[in-house]
């Protein structure tokens, strides 16, 4: 975002901020590293800390606060009831997303919860973007299910096109035919489509489903947990958006949704969530199911430390020198690594650089999850822990089948203004020693598969010996580096 021009060198995402509290990381020798991902059941979310040298699990609850969050903290209000910092919240929101009822929820898929309990009954159908693992979770539960309806490239992971988030209006409104109506309880749109790579939508494509929720009389629902990011790329890519500021595009964007819900983990680099709206009779609706599941209507299951981080997040949600550090530099490393060769999902997206894990591991059948194989393998060879997004992170449908995911991908997490340019360089050097070695890499089959969000807690192993392959080629390439 920053037009600073640089005399000789090629242009850098400069940061805007100053790093002043810091926590010292270790990279711990190949020989750990080979035992903790053999303990982790090649399940990077398994890993402890201490194994770990970049976290790049998740941007969920591990963007870096700033000095004015923090200090907010200290003036939390604790008050199970009627707390003032509850109304610092409220008026945030309202600022910052344009919305006068306020719910708040211990993360976001507590909002998940309510909204699908609240709206969804058997049968019923919810037409969408993409999916998110713990919507999909909540919608099954509450015996619906889920129509997706992306723009027909949007699953092509080297593109140009600049919002593969985007819903398919035709298909829309095809699905409205078929099912109906009266199956159909709300669309949700999810700002820059998690799994997918991190892929934005268009203010104009919004305003197109809009206008087909309108003449159907349907609820039009925004999981707004990466709305900054999404609002950044706007800014960046929708040409009558370029002059906005954030704050317009923002408002725009919720404007459209009778319902935004969120995780503050990730919206304002705090954790918690919440579900906001104009109408008082949807939130009377969900109103008596937040004591219920998450705490009280003034904390929802948050510390109050949290929700004064969170209300001072939310505005600096809309300074652009925040929200385009994550975005930068995942320009940075995508654009780095397709220097390098590196199937790598485009354009690049927000939340992380997702490698193509199909294309990386070819020689891996989906059936032995390349993407789960390529996190384990790529975490061996640098410490650095990224997140499977790929069939591991399916569910398997009703009769209990596997469901091949549409993509296969290792998301390298870059969260807000914790990773040095050097860090982000390192992580591309070993990602690019692997890729020079990929072959090496096998696939893995399952050990213990719980029922439900089984990415999790799964356990998995190697279909043969190839960790330790991957290990003696790295010692003959970096001799006793770490
Ligand atoms: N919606 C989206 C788009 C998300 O990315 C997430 C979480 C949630 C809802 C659920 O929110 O974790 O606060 O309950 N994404 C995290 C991730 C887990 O790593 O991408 P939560």
């Amino acid at each position: 975002m920053n037009p600073i021009k640089f005399y000789k060198s090629e242009p850098l995402p400069l940061e805007f901020h100053k790093v002043r509290i810091v926590q010292k990381l270790n990279l711990v020798p190949l020989d750990r590293r080979l035992l903790a991902i053999k303990e982790a059941g090649f399940n990077t979310f398994k890993l402890s800390t201490l194994d770990v040298y970049l976290d790049m699990l998740t941007d969920s609850g591990t963007n870096a606060m700033s000095d004015n969050q923090l200090s907010a903290m200290m003036q939390a209000d604790d008050a199970y009831a009627g707390s003032q910092s509850f109304e610092k919240l409220r008026k945030a929101i309202l600022d910052v997303l344009g919305k006068k009822y306020v719910l708040p929820t211990h993360q976001g898929r507590g909002a998940e919860n309510v909204i699908c309990q609240t709206f969804i009954k058997p049968g019923n159908v919810i037409p969408m973007n993409y999916h998110f693992t713990t919507a999909l979770a909540h919608i099954t539960a509450s015996g619906g299910k889920i129509e997706e309806l992306l723009c027909d490239d949007a699953l092509e992971l080297q593109s140009d096109n600049p919002f593969k988030g985007n819903m398919d209006i035709e298909k829309l409104e095809q699905c409205i035919l078929r099912y109906g109506v009266e199956n159909i309880p709300f669309i949700r749109m999810e700002a820059s489509t998690n799994l997918i790579g991190g892929q934005p939508f268009s203010i104009r494509n919004m305003m197109d489903v809009r206008k087909i929720a309108d003449k159907h009389g349907i609820m039009l629902v925004l999981d707004a947990s990466l709305i900054g990011e999404n609002a950044y790329l706007v800014k960046l890519r929708e040409e009558e958006w370029k002059e906005n500021p954030m704050e317009e595009i923002i408002k725009m964007m919720t404007s459209l949704a009778d319902l935004v819900y969120f995780s503050a983990r990730k919206l304002s680099s705090s954790r918690g969530g919440g579900i906001c709206t104009n109408r008082k009779a949807l939130y009377q609706k969900m109103e008596a199911l937040i004591p219920l599941y998450e705490g009280f209507l003034t904390y929802g299951g948050m510390s109050i430390r949290e929700i004064e981080a969170m209300a001072v997040g939310l505005y600096e949600t809309l300074d652009e020198t925040i929200i385009c550090q994550s975005p930068d530099f995942i320009k940075f490393m995508v654009t780095g690594c397709m220097d390098r060769g590196i199937p790598m999902v485009t354009p690049p997206g927000v939340l992380g650089a997702h490698v193509d894990a199909m294309k990386f591991c070819s020689h891996i059948p989906q059936s032995q999850y390349p993407a789960g194989a390529l996190t384990a393998a790529f975490y061996l060879c640098s410490g650095v822990r990224g997140m499977e997004r790929g069939s591991v992170s399916s569910a398997r449908d009703e009769q209990g089948n596997e469901v091949p995911a549409d993509v296969e991908l290792l998301r390298l997490a870059l969260p807000r203004r914790v990773f040095t340019l050097s860090q982000v360089k390192y992580a591309m050097d070993r990602l690019e020693w692997l890729f020079d070695n990929r072959k090496l890499i096998g696939g893995l089959r399952f050990t213990y598969e719980p029922p439900v969000l089984r990415f999790f807690m799964g356990t998995l192993e190697p279909v043969e010996d190839w960790p330790a392959r991957l290990v003696d080629k790295f010692r003959k390439d970096f001799g006793d580096s770490l």
